[in-house]
C-alpha cells in the first residue's frame, strides 16, 4: 500500500511531500522506510517506481493487533533477515519467544520493530540508491523472487519464500567455505521457530533459475548477498551453478 501511496506522491504535480503511516508488520519494519516507490506491472514487480523520500514515517505497533496471521509472518521473515545480516541479538530474542505466535506482546513487539526500524534506516543512509551497500537488504530475496514468481505470487506467501530463500543462502554460503554447519541449522531454527518454511513445495529447479536470471540483481553474474558470518553479509559475484543448484536442492521435499 505504501508503495502506491508513495508513488502517487512522488509524480502527482511532479512531487508532493508524503507522510508513511504503515499498518503492517513488514511495511513498518522495512517497506515505509528507504524511500523506494513504485507499483508493479505485468512485465515485472515494481518495474515502474522512484526513489521519494518520506517527511516522516509513523509507526503504531498497536496496528498489529488486527493483522492476520500470514502477513504478520511475511514481517517476521525481514526481521529474521535483519537478525542474520546485522543483529544476531534479534536471533536469540526469537528463539526465546514464546508469545511469537500471537504476535508477541506490547512491549517486546514496540522494542523489536524499534531495532529493525533502525537498521533499516542506517543501511539506507549509506546507501540511499542500492549503490552497493543497501543490497544486503536483499538477503534471501533473489531465490525468493524466484520461488514467488514460478509458484505465481499466491501460493507461497513473501514471507515464506524468502524464509526459504535464506536458507539457500545460508547453504550456499556454506558451500563456499563461508558459513560453518551451525549457522546453517541456527537458519533452520530461527525460521521454524518463527512457523516460517525451511522447505520449498515441489518446483522445478530448472525454473527458478530461469526465473533468476532475470532478476536485475541476480543478472548474468550469478550474484547473491552471503553471510561471512551471522551479522556479516558480504555480496558475491559468481556463485558456480552447481553450488546453486546444490542449495536449491536442499531445500527441496523428498
Ligand atoms: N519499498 C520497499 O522497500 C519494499 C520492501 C519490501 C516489500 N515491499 C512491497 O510491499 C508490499 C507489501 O506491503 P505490505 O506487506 O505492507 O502489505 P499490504 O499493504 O498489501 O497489506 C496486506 C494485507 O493486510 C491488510 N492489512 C494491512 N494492515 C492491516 C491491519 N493493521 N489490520 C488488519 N489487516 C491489515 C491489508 O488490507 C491487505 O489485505 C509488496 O508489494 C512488496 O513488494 C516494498
Ligand atoms: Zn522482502
Amino acid at each position: 500500500m505504501g508503495d502506491v501511496a508513495g508513488f502517487v506522491a512522488a509524480t502527482y504535480q511532479r512531487g508532493v511531500p508524503v507522510i508513511q503511516f504503515p499498518t503492517t508488520l513488514l511495511a513498518q519494519v522495512d517497506s515505509s522506510i528507504g524511500g523506494k516507490v513504485g507499483i508493479d506491472h505485468r512485465e515485472g514487480k515494481n518495474l515502474i517506481g522512484s526513489f521519494y523520500q518520506p517527511r516522516a514515517v509513523l509507526i503504531d505497533p498497536g496496528l498489529l493487533d488486527t493483522l492476520p496471521r500470514r502477513e504478520f509472518l511475511n514481517g517476521l521473515a525481514e526481521v529474521i533477515k535483519y537478525g542474520f545480516i546485522a543483529d544476531p541479538e534479534i536471533l536469540d530474542f526469537l528463539l526465546a519467544e514464546d508469545g511469537l505466535k500471537k504476535g508477541l506482546s506490547g512491549q517486546k513487539r514496540i522494542r523489536l520493530i524499534a531495532r529493525c526500524a533502525g537498521i533499516k534506516a542506517a543501511v539506507v543512509s549509506q546507501d540511499e540508491r542500492e549503490a552497493g551497500y543497501r543490497m544486503i537488504l536483499n538477503y534471501g530475496h533473489t531465490t525468493g523472487h524466484a520461488i514467488e514468481k514460478v509458484t505465481g505470487y499466491s501460493a507461497v506467501s513473501h514471507g515464506q519464500a524468502v524464509a526459504v530463500g535464506m536458507i539457500v543462502a545460508a547453504e550456499m554460503a556454506h558451500h563456499l567455505g563461508k558459513l560453518n554447519r551451525d549457522d546453517v541449522e541456527l537458519h533452520r531454527r530461527v525460521i521454524s521457530r518463527a512457523g516460517l518454511p525451511i522447505k520449498l513445495p515441489q518446483v522445478e529447479i530448472s525454473a527458478l533459475l530461469e526465473a533468476m536470471l532475470l532478476d536485475k540483481k541476480y543478472g548474468t553474474s550469478n550474484r547473491f548477498v552471503l553471510l561471512e558470518e551471522v551479522g556479516r553479509p558480504v555480496v558475491v559475484e559468481g556463485v558456480p551453478e552447481e553450488i546453486v543448484v546444490k542449495s536449491l536442492l536442499a531445500t527441496q521435499e523428498e
